[in-house]
């Protein structure tokens, strides 16, 4: 196969399986397996608390993975990144912590159609205990959200602002920058689900102007249960804890406590320190690949899938016409064939793609669909897989008996 990296993941090792379905979870490479082994092997023992070795070394273990998302982020300080278990999680964090102790009655929180429901359900949870509104932001029919739509839905009874960078959906990158300005010119905080962005492309979170950025570890390269909540130092700092008990303390009486700082204030109980160390091989391996190589494969991937998808007639390609607006994400449906059939008739291809609702029902009901069929790209994927899957889709309504 025409692609360097493939060699590094022990799982195409030996394996015709075309594994489309990178932005469920990706696969690691042996460098990721090694690292956790390594902790495994070397120095496993709970961090933060031991005063011996093998704790003193989890423990740095666990500190360098944060400053290595720190650094791969942007962020200022490496105390401004808390370990959590995925993106789910950090966007609870800053619901149930920001959200519940900030917001009132006749506040806004600003969303969009296309969120995946983690970007959702703590938002209706806030609205719902808080009596805040929940506002949502309408996209173009390509998935362009314009700066009219967000001029009119961000006003100053907006208090948060929660948008992904890139929809799970329909690829598209959405203008976080321009966002950000419109929910800052009106004193609303700027929250971005960088799920689908940060495996793919070099965030910034000064740059994005995100006063909180949520990313998970599984979605580039790293373990499932690790994920990171980027927020900005000040606001932190001023937050009340979101899970209590071990380690986030400073003093704890028989009816009271007092927390640790940022970040252990957000860290309750045993940490997840392998993990950690996982995402730190994945980060430096991301880092070796670079960002020019990871979009430039994507870009080229996608261009040659849905130039396939294009040519076969009872295809509809959701979102933009142009690869260059999908982050290597197409999602689309055969016509007359419910979506979970073509994924399961593609499987006895050995092609992994995923169809449903994609965890975004309400941008499925704005789509006019019940599910969708969907194949994401990574970088180590290739033309040749790209190939076998137009053609399979092309034989999807033949095998299905049409
Ligand atoms: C845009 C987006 N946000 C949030 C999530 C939730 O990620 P996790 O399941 O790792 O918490 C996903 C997962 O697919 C996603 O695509």
């Amino acid at each position: 196969m025409s692609n360097p990296y493939r060699r590094d993941f022990p799982i195409f090792d030996g394996s015709d399986v075309v594994y489309f379905d990178n932005a469920a979870t990706t696969q690691r490479p042996a460098m990721v397996l090694d690292a956790m082994k390594r902790f495994n092997d070397s120095c496993n023992a709970n961090p933060l608390r031991g005063l011996y070795r093998w704790s003193m070394q989890a423990t740095e273990a666990y500190e360098n993975a944060r400053r290595a998302a720190a650094e791969l982020i942007g962020a200022d300080d490496y105390k401004e990144v808390i370990f959590t278990r995925n993106t789910t999680e950090s966007l609870n964090l800053v619901a149930y912590s920001y959200g519940l102790s900030q917001l009132h009655e006749g506040d806004e929180i600003v969303i969009t159609v296309m969120e995946h429901h983690s970007n959702i359900l703590p938002w209706q949870m806030v609205s719902r205990v808080t009596g805040a509104k929940l506002i949502y932001m309408e996209p173009e029919r390509d998935g362009t959200l314009t700066d009219a739509e967000i001029e009119a839905k961000i006003t100053d009874r907006a208090k948060i602002v929660s948008v992904a960078q890139v929809s799970n959906v329909m690829g598209v990158t959405n203008p976080i920058r321009r966002i950000a300005d419109c929910a800052h010119r009106h004193g609303a905080v700027m929250v971005v689900d960088g799920a689908q962005s940060t495996p793919h492309m070099p965030v910034n979170v000064k740059e994005l102007g995100a006063d909180f950025f949520a990313f998970s570890g599984h979605k580039m390269l790293g373990p499932m249960g690790i994920g990171c909540l980027y927020g900005r130092m000040e606001l932190l700092d001023s937050m009340p804890p979101f899970l209590t008990g071990g380690e986030m303390i400073e003093y704890v009486q028989r009816q009271t406590a007092t927390f640790a700082e940022v970040p252990e204030k957000f860290e309750a109980g045993t940490v997840n320190a392998m993990g950690a160390a996982g995402l730190h091989a994945a980060i430096d391996y991301l880092k070796n690949v670079g960002w020019d190589q990871v979009m430039n494969t994507e870009r080229e991937l996608t261009e040659r899938l849905m130039d396939g998808l294009s040519k076969i007639p009872e295809v509809t390609v959701y979102g933009s016409k142009d690869p260059d607006k999908h982050c290597g994400i197409v999602t689309f449906n055969v016509e007359g064939c419910h979506p979970h059939d073509v994924a399961s008739v593609l499987d006895t291809e050995h092609i992994a793609i995923r169809a449903g609702h994609h965890c975004a029902q309400p941008l499925m009901k704005w789509l006019g669909v019940g599910a969708t069929a969907r194949a994401s790209l990574y970088f180590y994927n290739t033309k040749e897989e790209v190939d076998r899957f137009v053609t399979a889709v092309g034989k999807v309504r033949g095998w299905l008996g049409y």
